[in-house]
């Protein structure tokens, strides 16, 4: 028989976990070229990647970061390097994250 812990149980497993910005930042490969480090993020020890620490970059509105991510925004006339390769569910999580980073330490 169902009790009602396990109904409850059942339903927090169906509920989408909304994707976590900050994780998503490490497993889409964002570190290879970025630290955080007012978050503690730190890019690989001995890259050879130019490294564009993000917490010191002008505050951004989340849309802008996420439009910068899909190539429809540029920086200087440039665009992004690297295209967001994932879901528009994790660019919203990833793009709503950054757009709460505070100026670095
Ligand atoms: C191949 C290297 C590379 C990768 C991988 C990369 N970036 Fe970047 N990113 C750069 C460079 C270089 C700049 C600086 C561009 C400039 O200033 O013209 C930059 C700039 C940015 C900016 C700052 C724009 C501004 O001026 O405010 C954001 C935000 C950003 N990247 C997010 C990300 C995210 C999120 C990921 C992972 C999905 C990522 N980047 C992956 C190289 C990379």
């Amino acid at each position: 028989m169902m009790t009602l812990t396990t109904l409850s149980l059942l339903f927090l497993a169906a509920t989408p976990v909304e994707p976590d910005g900050k994780a998503l930042f490490a497993s889409k490969k964002c570190t290879l070229c970025h630290s955080v480090t007012s978050e503690g993020i730190k890019a690989p020890d001995g890259t050879k990647m130019q490294i564009v620490d993000l917490s010191a970059q002008p505050k951004r509105k989340a849309d802008w970061v996420k439009a910068y991510l899909e190539k429809k925004e540029t920086v200087e006339g440039k665009p992004h390097p690297a295209r967001f390769k994932g879901t528009p569910e994790e660019l919203d999580a990833l793009s709503k994250w950054l757009a709460t980073l505070k100026p670095g330490a």
